[in-house]
């Protein structure tokens, strides 16, 4: 008898073991994604293989009190959930377990639709392998501490301006762990970077990402609509698209979130595609552009919009303030604070150890100075000088 219960204790134990490592862990914890709808926020993970077992659970307490063990698998090892039915500016406490492991979290669901004001961030170029942990931990510490001063109210989401990483190991890895746990409390909503690559599609399976995968989105939150999109040429689906968005929606205050500047202090990286899209931006009331890409603070003043460039995380370059239509700008690492109050939006940007390089404040909706007649003479100006050039060459 003794030696039968023996016998099953150990086969127990053995089953206990084998279990236990063939069990799924996480390779990316918990992050989180606005789905465009204040009564949803979508949890995304991934793991090491494919769990045997899967629990959500959410809810306004600690507690939870609701769960679910079906969730949507896309791509390997990767995995979703679409929590419904919140309530509008609450605080929801979540937790995801996998094959025993846990890791919880908590969000704000986005405000009502008619709130007037709203605090919100954004950063970018956070390419982990560039780095290490030189610029963008540190960064990601005092954003954090700048959340925490009013979790209520800043607790909502954050922009990326794209550059995430080469490759899939540098989204949300867990090299840059308070920038994980930043994400695993408010959804970071990216647009994609040149060296962002099929990668992108794989973390950021928005609503609205085309089918390339090239994380185009637009969405609404509170008094705010944001599109996030690529630099596009006027006649092309993607042009067409942008237009079609802000036409369509009734906001005021109109963001375009896109990772190739046009106008900053660092003039490699500019884009002549960005410049071109400034006639869509002034005719469709867009009140601001945020772009990345040159890894400096740049804000430049066109036809009344502004034009910020932020860099949160690669290499930080000189900058060149002459350049045509910059105001301000500094090389330096930093992260940008966007509060919106009424009719007045702010942007405030932070450095590295936590000090402000500038706040800047303008009245919202924006009115845009951009003339067609302007744009024409300096196309024609732009011409004759070519053809003067190429007559002299010819001589
Ligand atoms: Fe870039």
């Amino acid at each position: 008898m003794q030696l039968k219960m023996k016998k099953s204790i150990l086969s127990l134990f053995g089953l206990l073991i084998i279990s236990q490592l063939y069990a799924a862990t996480f390779k990316v914890q918990p992050y989180l994604i606005y789905p465009n709808n204040n009564q949803q926020m979508t949890l995304l993970w991934k793991t090491d293989s494919k769990p045997k077992s899967t629990t959500v659970q959410w809810g306004t307490t600690e507690s939870y009190g609701k769960k679910a063990t079906k969730v949507t698998e896309f791509g390997k090892s990767q995995y979703k959930f679409n929590i419904t039915g919140l309530k509008p500016g609450t605080r929801y406490y979540y937790k995801v377990t996998v094959d025993g492991q846990e890791e919880s979290g908590f969000f704000n669901s986005a405000p009502e639709a008619d709130v007037s004001k709203v605090t919100f961030y954004a950063l970018g170029d956070t390419r982990y392998g560039l780095t290490k942990t030189q610029y963008t931990e540190p960064l990601a510490k005092v954003m954090l501490k700048n959340i925490d001063s009013d979790i209520k109210n800043n607790n909502t989401f954050c922009l990326h301006t794209g550059d995430w990483g080469s490759i899939g190991s540098e989204f949300f890895s867990r090299q840059q762990p308070t920038l994980q746990y930043i994400t695993s409390r408010i959804p970071i909503m990216g647009t994609k970077g040149n060296h962002d690559g099929d990668s992108f599609g794989q973390f950021y399976p928005y609503v609205g990402t085309d089918k390339n995968g090239t994380g185009i989105h637009a969405f609404e939150y509170g008094p705010a609509f944001i599109v996030s999109c690529r630099s596009a040429k006027p006649g092309t689906d993607h042009y067409k698209w942008i237009e079609n968005q802000l036409q369509s929606t009734t906001k005021k205050i109109k963001i375009i979130l896109i990772h190739h500047p046009g106008w900053c202090a660092y003039a490699p990286k500019n884009s002549g595609s960005t410049k071109g899209m400034q006639a869509l931006f002034a005719k469709n009331g867009v009140s601001l552009v945020i772009t990345g890409h040159a890894h400096i603070y740049s804000r430049s003043m066109v036809d009344g919009i502004p034009h910020i460039t932020i860099g949160s995380g690669s290499p930080i370059r000189e900058i060149d303030p002459d350049l045509p239509k910059v105001t301000v700008a500094e090389s330096s690492c930093n992260y940008m604070r966007i509060d919106i109050n009424g009719d007045e939006l702010s942007t405030s940007t932070y450095r590295l150890k936590g000090t402000l390089i500038e706040t800047f404040r303008i009245k919202v909706p924006v009115v845009s100075t951009y003339s067609e007649d302007d744009e024409s003479a300096s196309k024609k100006t732009k011409k004759s000088k070519k053809s003067k050039k190429s007559k002299k060459n010819k001589k």
